[in-house]
């Protein structure tokens, strides 16, 4: 079996090296966290790894895993660099979503790539379980890449390929996905506040509309998933909702004309006419009085 160390076994690092051990991909060779106590942690929930003091002290292996913070990854790969075993035949990976392959320039002549998870490790056990099912995107040398395809593929995960320049606007659609939904739960939840209904209902209100939503994004896309008074061309609706968001907190009246625009955008994709989208986009243009 080949073997597999780990620099930074945090969430993502300890939950990989564990199911890899468990599937039998990898044997997990040493482990080199920041504080002793952490490296010691992690192999425990590995289940197997030998605690290294230093990336000096680690032994060789067929394949190296970068996990800490994206800020360390630079001077880790120095590091893993300045090594005097030979990593000629190594692949050496990281899992940053924001960065490539070539900040592991300096481990040459080792194979390089990036292996970007497309899911959240806020609780390693949970990832134990949910992980299978989530895509991973590879990018980087062609026999990295292809080591890493068949080690997310036994993870049950599945594996797309991009190219290095298009990393950054690859993470950015994540982005607008995962972390914009999220501030947009915000202002809606800043709007019910503000119309005196508590978090509470607010969520539960929330709860069913928002998985519909999503599905129907995901199942008929989101021409055919846009509901509401810009997709029926609405004006007058539209209108009296910046009204009252303009008196209750301007900067949600802000929000709502700057997504109401990327609304108008896809509801003229969608169908709606020249006319009902030029009047609605000039609506959401001017600063209500
Ligand atoms: N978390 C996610 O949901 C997620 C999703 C996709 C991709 N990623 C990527 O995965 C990578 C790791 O993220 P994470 O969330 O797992 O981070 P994390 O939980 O903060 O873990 C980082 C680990 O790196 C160790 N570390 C920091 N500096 C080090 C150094 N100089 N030498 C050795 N070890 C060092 C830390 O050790 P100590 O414990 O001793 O401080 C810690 O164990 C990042 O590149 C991130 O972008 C994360």
């Amino acid at each position: 079996m080949q073997t597999l160390n780990i620099i930074g076994a945090g969430k993502l690092g300890k939950t990989l090296g564990r199911l890899w051990r468990q599937r039998q991909v990898f044997e997990i060779g040493a482990i080199c966290n920041r504080t002793a106590e952490s490296t010691r942690d992690a192999a425990a929930f590995i289940g197997a790894g030998d605690a290294a003091e230093s990336i000096a002290a680690m032994p060789d292996a067929d394949c190296w895993l970068i996990a800490t913070g994206n800020g360390q990854i630079a001077e880790i790969a120095e590091a893993l660099g300045r090594r005097r075993g030979d990593c000629g035949r190594a692949v050496v990976f990281h899992c940053s979503g924001a960065l490539g392959s070539a900040i592991l320039e300096p481990c040459r002549p080792a194979a390089a790539a990036s292996a970007h998870p497309v899911h959240s490790f806020a609780d390693p056990a949970l990832s134990l379980e949910t992980l299978p099912g989530s895509s991973v995107a590879l990018e980087g040398d062609s026999r990295a890449v292809e080591w890493l395809h068949s080690a997310f593929t036994a993870l049950d995960c599945v594996p797309l390929t991009i190219a290095p320049e298009n990393k950054s606007l690859y993470h950015a659609g994540s982005v607008f996905a995962c972390n914009y939904l999220t501030a947009l739960m915000d202002l809606s939840l800043r709007t019910f506040d503000a119309a005196g209904i508590d978090r509470e209902q607010a969520l539960r209100l929330l709860q069913p509309i928002v998985l519909q939503t999503a599905r129907n994004n995901l199942q008929l896309g989101p021409e055919k998933a846009l509901t509401g008074p810009i997709a029926r061309g609405d004006g007058t609706t539209v209108s009296a909702q910046l009204e009252a968001l303009q008196a209750a907190d301007p900067q949600l009246a802000q929000s709502y004309r700057q997504l109401g625009q990327a609304c108008v955008e896809l509801a003229r994709r969608g169908g709606l006419g020249e006319e009902a989208s030029e009047r609605l986009t000039e609506l959401l243009s001017e600063p209500t009085k």
